[in-house]
């Protein structure tokens, strides 16, 4: 059955049986090509790619949701230091199939990843976004200069979220993926 159909049938029904769990090596083909559905080609350039491109591609943290077997939103978790000291995750992509969007998935997933980040005994997670979407997800922006990127960031969608109440202001400095 063509993919499209098997979406339409399952958007008809409204009830989608959607499971997430941590990502495995064998989703990265199906992650890319959800990424370029999601995003424009200029994704590339940004600077938290700068961060990303350091890391591997998988950290345990990193989830994806699926119906069936169609993969349907991915969340990419990069674990980094702040001015040297670890404790921190880097979030994104994140990215939900176009035709599912709305459906709470994004919300689900990153509720997921901060509990396993809790977990796993982070102190915070930091992103690279709009206010408007995750502000409603308990993120705050990063007071101007406290935390910096290796590159350009507009200092309005530099936000973090506490996974340890107060944890936004021991970090300081500069973002690099830890190893
Ligand atoms: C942004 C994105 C992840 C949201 O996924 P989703 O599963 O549709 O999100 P949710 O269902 O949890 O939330 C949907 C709500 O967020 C709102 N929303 C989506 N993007 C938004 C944005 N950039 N700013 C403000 N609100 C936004 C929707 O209008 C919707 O609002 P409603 O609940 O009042 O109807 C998804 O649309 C996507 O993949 N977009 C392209 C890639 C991207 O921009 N990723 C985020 C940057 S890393």
């Amino acid at each position: 059955m063509p993919e499209c159909i098997g979406i339409a049938r399952l958007m008809t029904n409204d009830v989608l049986a959607v499971e997430t769990r941590p990502a495995a090596p064998a989703d990265l083909p199906r992650i890319a090509a959800l990424q370029a559905l999601a995003f424009s080609p200029g994704r590339f350039a940004r600077t938290a790619y700068r961060v990303r491109e350091g890391a591997p591609e998988l950290s345990p943290y990193c989830r994806v949701a699926l119906v069936g077997d169609r993969l349907i939103a991915a969340v990419r978790m990069t674990p980094i230091t702040i001015g040297g000291r670890p404790g921190a995750l880097l979030l994104g992509p994140l990215a939900v199939d176009p035709e599912l969007a709305g459906r709470g998935y994004a919300r689900r997933l990153v509720a997921e990843v901060a509990d396993a980040a809790r977990a796993g005994g982070e102190a915070l997670i930091l992103l690279v976004g709009d206010m408007t979407y995750y502000g409603r997800l308990g993120f705050a922006r990063v007071p101007p200069g406290q935390i910096r990127l290796p590159g350009p960031v507009d200092p309005a969608r530099l936000l973090a979220l506490e996974i340890e109440p107060g944890a936004l202001e021991m970090f300081r400095g500069m973002v690099a993926a830890r190893s």
